[in-house]
């Protein structure tokens, strides 16, 4: 399962990758107007941490298919090989993910809450699509469900889109979503950072460094 870091904070993104097996980073216009600095400055740090190997997954914002097109391109002329344009699944969004998937622009559907929506995306071309999870929780749906479902019908039919599971506010929905097998999670920092956490790994390190500085005093193995 592939691990994505939810947000356009720079220096989260640089601290996490320097520890964690980062796949990449998702954003789209809430996370990157949060960060309230010039996109462009932004997508050029982004571009420049995440180097050669790790994905950016970039939302357009266009109101017609040409318009996202043409977003895309130019997205893609900065970003290059590892961006995935995300388009929201509207009807000229769905239009978009063709063209821009016949120019060999990857492309990832956004905003994604049923089944069909992702089908309808996956036969237009995109490589991704992203179920929001906690969105669908939120109104008494079942997201880590409709992931699921979204994982069955593209066996079944034998597509290669590959679902990257989005939206999410807590520990259990990662964890059920990897269960059905995501091909990948996106995840905001401050959550990522929790699935380590367990207090039974705390006051088990604890309890090893106790025991071995009883006999061996402070210090470690490598002097
Ligand atoms: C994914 O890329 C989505 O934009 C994001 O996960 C949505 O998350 P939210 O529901 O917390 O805004």
């Amino acid at each position: 399962m592939l691990y994505l870091l939810d947000t356009a904070n720079v220096k989260e993104i640089k601290r996490l990758c320097n520890i964690y097996p980062i796949d990449g980073v998702t954003t789209n216009p809430t996370l990157v107007s949060k960060e309230k600095m010039d996109f462009r400055q932004l997508f050029t740090q982004l571009k420049e941490i995440l180097g050669p190997d790790k994905m950016i997954h970039v939302q357009t914002l266009g109101k017609s298919a040409e318009d996202i097109v043409k977003e895309g391109e130019i997205l893609n002329k900065f970003l290059g090989e590892n961006l995935y344009v995300k388009i929201p699944v509207s009807p000229y969004g769905i239009k978009a993910i063709q063209i821009l998937s016949q120019k060999g622009i990857k492309t990832t559907a956004t905003a994604v809450f049923t089944p069909q929506q992702a089908l309808i995306a996956a036969r237009a071309g995109a490589d991704f699509v992203a179920p929001y999870v906690n969105r669908l929780d939120n109104i008494i749906g079942d997201g880590v469900e409709v992931v699921s479902e979204i994982i069955k019908e593209f066996k079944i039919y034998n597509l290669k889109t590959k679902v990257v599971a989005a939206s999410f506010k807590n520990l259990e929905q990662i964890h059920k979503a990897s269960q059905v097998g995501t091909h990948a999670v996106t995840v905001p920092p401050e959550l990522f950072e929790k699935l380590l956490e367990h207090p039974l790994t705390d006051s088990a390190i604890r309890k090893f460094e106790k025991d071995w500085e009883e006999v061996y005093g402070k210090g470690k193995i490598v002097s």
